[in-house]
């Protein structure tokens, strides 16, 4: 018997719907033998029509049009893949409106209006599936939310961003230059649309904050995420750390702390030993700690063409089985707990801390000083001159666990020292 046809709408064929297009021909007839039904691709909407496209599909599937792909009757599933805020959320809410099943790998929309879409799918009674958003071919998404349902998540650690652990690969193991090294990304197909969604960890928020609803429940309002990129990171830190035994890493930090969550995302210096420091390149990990399961590590392609591409299609096949199901608007709740995010400043953590000073007698001492006087303890410091002339130097230090807000308090201090050459840098620390 043939197999039943499932129209698909695609809104966006770029870096990750040419993928879609490219798998939907090649394992279609697969997909069929092992489903029963067939996913058949019925229009595709672009921005510009005349564009040269990697894969060619006749003028009358093409359109500009998102809202014509949302409207034909022959389409029962909706896969957004143009990326950004709007028009991408509207026309999530139109397809749903217009009972359609959605799949998308947009993060910034499912981490800012998750909340919004999810209701009004479940109002409506369709489908979204959001697994590429998060690790693109990692399966993270299903593994938190199906496979470890029996956990109380403790901690997640992940690198979730393949732009910035190119950039931070190359940074450390070549010395490239950071903008070289960006626009390696960038040429990769990697990047977003804005690569500064990348740089200033944004767009690892965004998936954090997905990470976050599926492992302990919570909705997550944006602004209660700390996110600072990797702009400032320099390749004197880089040594520095080396030298210390850490490597840094751009880390998405979800951790339970005395019954509220921590959300972060920062550069860190990670312990070389820690499995997540010799993730490199484009690769993305998330380890996840769970009270059953104990430490897992998933690894994987988290960026690029077909690796995404293979996340979607594996949700367009998931969502065409799930509704064929009598009961499939019996959904895994996203937000069932209510646990609250920790704000910034009661975090604690080791520091590793930089001052470029004026080497001068007592030195070390003021700056322990204003520490002490914040309650911070100091395990290792490290004086160096950089330039004799001038007597221009750097004092480095580590620190025992300290509050977050001490530490800003101290270094604010520590800045109006008169011998200071410039404000000190620090980066967090995970063992
Ligand atoms: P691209 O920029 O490569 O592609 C975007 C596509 O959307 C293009 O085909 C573009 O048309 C189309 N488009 C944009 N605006 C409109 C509009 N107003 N109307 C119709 N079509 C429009 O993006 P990616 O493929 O890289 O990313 C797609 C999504 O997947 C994003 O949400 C991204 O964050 C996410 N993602 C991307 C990954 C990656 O490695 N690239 C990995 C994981 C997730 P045209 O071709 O004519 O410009
Ligand atoms: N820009 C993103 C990254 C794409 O570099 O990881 C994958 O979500």
């Amino acid at each position: 018997m043939a197999a039943k046809e499932i129209g698909i709408g695609l809104i966006g064929m770029g870096t990750v719907g040419t993928g879609v297009v490219k798998i939907l021909r090649e394992r279609g007839d697969t997909i069929a033998a092992r489903t029963g039904l067939r996913p058949v691709l019925r229009q595709v909407a672009v921005r510009n029509l005349g564009q040269m496209r990697e894969v060619a599909l006749p003028p009358e599937m093409m359109t500009a049009d998102p809202q014509a792909v949302i409207a034909r009757p022959d389409v029962d599933i909706v896969v957004e893949l143009m990326g950004g805020y709007e028009p991408a959320r509207t026309l999530v809410l139109k397809a749903i409106e217009s009972g359609k099943h959605v799949v998308t790998a947009n993060k910034a929309i499912i981490a800012l209006y998750g909340q919004e879409i999810f209701a009004a799918a479940r109002e409506k009674g369709v489908l979204v599936y959001f697994e590429a958003s998060v690790g693109g071919a990692i399966p993270i998404l299903a593994a938190l939310r199906e496979s470890f349902v029996a956990n109380e998540i403790r901690a997640i650690f992940g690198i979730v961003n393949g732009t910035t652990n190119y950039i931070l690969t190359r940074m450390t193991e070549d010395g490239m230059d950071f903008g070289e090294a960006l626009a390696e990304a960038v040429r990769g197909g990697y990047a977003e649309a804005d690569p500064t969604l990348d740089l200033e960890g944004i767009d690892a928020a965004h998936k954090l904050a997905i990470l976050a609803s599926c492992a302990f429940g919570i909705p997550v309002d944006m602004e209660d995420v700390y996110v600072e990129g990797i702009s400032e990171v320099c390749p004197q830190d880089i040594s520095y750390a080396r030298e210390f035994g850490y490597v840094i890493k751009l880390l998405a930090i979800a951790k339970e702390a005395g019954g509220s969550i921590e959300l972060r995302v920062h550069p860190t210096m990670l312990s070389r030993h820690h499995p997540l420091a010799s993730v490199r390149e484009t690769y993305n990990a998330i380890y996840v700690e769970g009270d059953a399961i104990g430490k897992a590590m998933f690894l994987g392609r988290g960026a690029g063409r077909m690796p995404t591409a293979s996340a979607v299609v594996s949700d367009i096949v998931e969502a065409i089985l799930r509704s064929r199901e009598a009961d499939f608007q019996a959904e895994r709740s996203l937000y069932w707990n209510r646990k609250t995010i920790q704000p910034m400043s009661e975090v604690a953590c080791k520091f590793y801390l930089r001052f470029p000073i004026v080497d001068q007698p007592g030195v070390i001492g003021k700056i322990a000083t204003v520490l002490g006087s914040h309650g911070i303890s100091i395990t290792s410091v490290r004086a160096s001159l950089v330039e004799m002339t001038t007597n221009a130097g750097h004092v480095e230090m580590l620190t025992h666990r300290a509050g977050e807000a001490a530490v800003q308090q101290a270094l604010q201090e520590i800045n109006a020292l008169p011998v200071m050459r410039d404000k000190s840098m620090y980066l967090r620390i995970e063992e």
